[in-house]
């Protein structure tokens, strides 16, 4: 009976899918988006999603803790929203999206009224939830780039009918957002309290993610009890990375009533795989999961132990969590300044408008600034400067890089979408040992890019800085 109901499910969205496809082509989708399975933003950077929950519904008026969970390190909050079935419904998106814009926060709305529909009595249903979220879009629209829509928190309990339609209710609110006009990034939290122990989602993760028109739908799992062990996690997230979909956790803790998560095992497979997590939560747990709290009483001096775990510990937020370059962009005077050094001017790897496809890390130290471009390891994923000149001429380029291993990685030099030579980036004995590389280029006056765009599979060494002498 299960069974049949899952493959009916799946049968049903597969037919789906192929409508979607004839009828309307993918759509270059705006602001954050999918792209080769992991969140990047407008400008091609990956965004690692480091955050934590917040109770905003129950807790309408602490919002002081956006600026609280900003300063604390986090470049993400994930606020609880009702859609009225069992709280709210929340009606000050305005005042929300305002917290999160000021405090260059990205904000994941998300909808808790559909919380173990199926065992719990009163939830809603994704489809109530997508109803919601309509009502709002006009309050949300022109937000892509420092919003995400979470539709319905862990839509759906333990019981097995009820989470085998998954695939399809997950499958029709999506679309019913996108019919509606939206192009914001959408996350889907897991059937079975968002823990997807029969793995109802991984199993339906591509199909789903096929039907989103825009393909720009991240998955959600939530880590609790069920994830008690190393390999739990690790063997969950990696099938995901492997199959190219975007996967975060969305929420854990560390510890729970119904067992004992490896939190461990989570802050480090997620740092190490470039996997976004999202903490629960902030404050105002309920007395049996009040351990939960990260501070008491929404105090940020009062961390609790695991907010001390969570914010300070190793792969913990201060340590792993950047802020979105989005809001370097809008706002550059509070970018601070790259200190010229003597010679020449330097421009950081990881600074905007410098574009890095992979990830900035700050793991091998010895770098500038606050951390290097950690290229992906592919052929043209690179990593572009914009620097500029006083006037049209010769310069010499200085590209500081580390390479790790023994052998050297090739690169085309491309200036201004010229390919004017090619670089050989040798290994340099450590990823800790920096070189500095001289390339001699003609620049024209004003704004120019430099690109270095890796010609194997071994991609680029980290690149730390470039300066234009
Ligand atoms: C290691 C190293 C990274 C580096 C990567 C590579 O994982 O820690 O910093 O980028 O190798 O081979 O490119
Ligand atoms: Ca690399």
């Amino acid at each position: 009976m299960k069974r049949k109901i899952a493959i009916m499910g799946a049968a049903a969205l597969a037919m789906l899918a192929s409508v979607m496809f004839f009828v309307k082509p993918a759509d270059a989708a705006v602001g954050l988006r999918v792209s080769n399975g992991r969140i990047v933003e407008a400008n091609g950077n990956n965004f690692v999603i480091r955050g934590v929950s917040h109770h905003h519904v129950w807790a309408p008026t602490q919002t002081s803790s956006f600026a609280n969970i900003k300063a604390l390190g986090a470049n993400t909050v994930r606020v609880v929203l009702g859609s009225g079935q069992r709280w709210g419904p929340s009606n000050d998106i305005p005042t929300i999206v305002n917290l999160c814009r000021t405090n260059r926060l990205i904000c994941v709305l998300e909808v808790h009224d559909t919380t173990g529909y199926g065992d719990q009595a009163g939830a809603a249903t994704l489809d109530q939830a997508a109803t919601y979220w309509i009502g709002k879009r006009p309050q949300l629209a022109g937000t892509e780039n420092f919003i995400i829509i979470n539709i319905g928190n862990e839509p759906m309990g333990n019981n097995a009918g009820v989470s085998a339609t998954w695939p399809t209710a997950t499958s029709n609110a999506i679309n019913r957002l996108r019919n509606a006009g939206y192009e914001h990034q959408l996350m889907v939290d897991a059937p079975m309290w968002g823990q997807d122990w029969q793995f109802i989602m991984r199993n339906n993760a591509q199909a789903v993610f096929n039907s989103d028109p825009q393909r720009n739908t991240v998955f959600s799992v939530h880590m609790y009890g069920v994830y008690d062990t190393a390999n739990e996690v690790t063997d969950y997230l990696n099938r995901f990375r492997s199959a190219n979909l975007p996967i975060v956790v969305g929420e854990f803790g560390h510890n729970h009533s119904d067992g004992n998560p490896d939190e461990e095992t989570i802050f480090n497979h997620t740092q190490a795989n470039g996997i976004g997590y999202i903490g629960w939560s902030w404050s105002g747990n309920s007395g049996d999961v009040a351990y939960l709290d990260m501070v008491t009483n929404f105090n940020p001096n009062q961390l609790t132990s695991w907010g001390q775990r969570f914010f300070n510990g190793t792969n913990g937020i201060r340590q792993t969590s950047r802020e979105a370059t989005w809001y370097s962009g809008v706002n550059p005077t509070t970018t601070p300044p790259s200190s010229p050094p003597p010679v020449g001017q330097r421009y950081e790897a990881e600074t905007a408008p410098a574009v890095c496809q992979g990830t900035i890390d700050s793991n091998h130290t010895g770098f500038t600034g606050s951390g290097f471009c950690n290229g992906n390891n592919a052929s043209g994923a690179y990593a572009q400067f914009t620097v500029s000149a006083s006037a049209a001429g010769s310069r010499t380029l200085g590209v500081r890089f580390a390479n790790g291993t023994t052998a050297a990685r090739a690169a085309n030099l491309i200036v201004n979408g010229s390919t004017v030579g090619t670089v050989s980036f040798e290994g340099t004995g450590a990823w800790t040992t920096w070189v500095t590389k001289n390339l001699s280029v003609s620049l024209n006056a004003g704004s120019n890019t430099v690109r270095l765009s890796p010609t194997s599979a071994t991609g680029l060494p980290n690149v730390d800085h470039l300066t234009v002498g």
